[in-house]
């Protein structure tokens, strides 16, 4: 996908590696100039490194987003780098459940329940608090938030994320309508099963009961793949261009024709 982003400012969170790198990758490709942010200070300097150069260079800052302080810190540091110009952000850092968590919910543990609601959707809240300000500034704003079709559609035994997930759904339509009269446009991505690097080392090593797992989750997706990192940014970088005028507090579901339906019959 070719756009003009040229003098655009971008903070992508969770941009060290997988879908978020790959959104951040894509917008530096399209001419903005990227603020890598992630928890793994490092990653997201690598990252920033291998981009597409920019003339004024890109930036990257350490982020946690469970983190107040982190959040603040960041902002303040993102928001001084670019003369308060910040046009696209994007909120896509978060984890999913650990397979030792995966419970019943009247099973659930509470400290991972804490721990997923804190960066995968207080996360999103916080970090739209910190930047929408400096947006309605200058009434104009794209936010994209990465969810999930399990936002959408749920499944069994991860109640942490389908809770945050759905969270995330109806924080992004309620942002919209909220920002709608200064310019900013909310938007979400609802991604299916993606192949990130962190989903290739645990298929390389997955034990048979995994492969078992993941062949069933695969029959589910019409198009019997998961989806590249590279296809989830090409619809998070045609919702966060400015060319998108008229697309706001909408959920793109790029995810194979997961939630089209059942892909087999019974
Ligand atoms: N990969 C999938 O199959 C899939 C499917 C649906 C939705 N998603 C969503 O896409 C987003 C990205 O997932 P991914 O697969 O690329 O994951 P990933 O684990 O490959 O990358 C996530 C990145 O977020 C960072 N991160 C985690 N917690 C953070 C925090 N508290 N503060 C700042 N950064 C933090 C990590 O360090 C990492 O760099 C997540 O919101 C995830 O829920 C992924």
């Amino acid at each position: 996908m070719k756009l003009d982003l040229s003098g655009r400012k971008a903070l992508v969170t969770g941009a060290a590696q997988g879908i978020g790198r790959a959104i951040a990758d894509g917008l530096a490709a399209n001419g903005a100039r990227v603020i890598y942010t992630d928890r793994d200070a490092a990653g997201a300097k690598a990252a920033a490194d291998a981009a597409t150069k920019h003339p004024q260079g890109h930036l990257a800052f350490a982020l946690d987003v469970a983190n107040r302080q982190s959040i603040a810190d960041t902002a303040k540091a993102a928001l001084d780098a670019t003369g308060g110009a910040i046009d696209i952000l994007i909120n896509n850092a978060g984890i999913g459940v650990k397979a030792a968590d995966r419970k019943p919910a009247d099973q659930f543990p509470i400290a991972s329940w804490d721990e997923m609601i804190a960066i995968d959707l207080t996360g999103v809240f916080l970090m739209t608090q910190a930047i929408a300000p400096a947006m309605r500034a200058r009434k104009f704003g794209r936010i994209v938030n990465i969810a999930s079709v399990l936002g959408l559609v749920p499944m069994r035994l991860q109640s942490s994320y389908v809770a945050a997930k759905a969270g995330v759904v109806n924080l992004t339509r309620s942002t919209a309508l909220e920002l709608a009269a200064d310019g900013i446009l909310v938007n979400g991505i609802a991604p299916g099963s993606t192949a990130t690097a962190g989903w290739r080392s645990w298929i390389h090593n997955a034990t048979s009961a995994e492969l078992d797992l993941h062949a069933r989750l695969l029959s589910h997706i019409p198009l019997a793949r998961p989806a590249e990192p590279e296809e989830i940014a090409r619809g998070a970088l045609f919702l966060a261009d400015p060319g998108n005028t008229y697309i706001t507090g909408h959920i793109l579901a790029i995810d194979g024709g997961w939630t089209a339906g059942f892909a087999r019959d019974f």
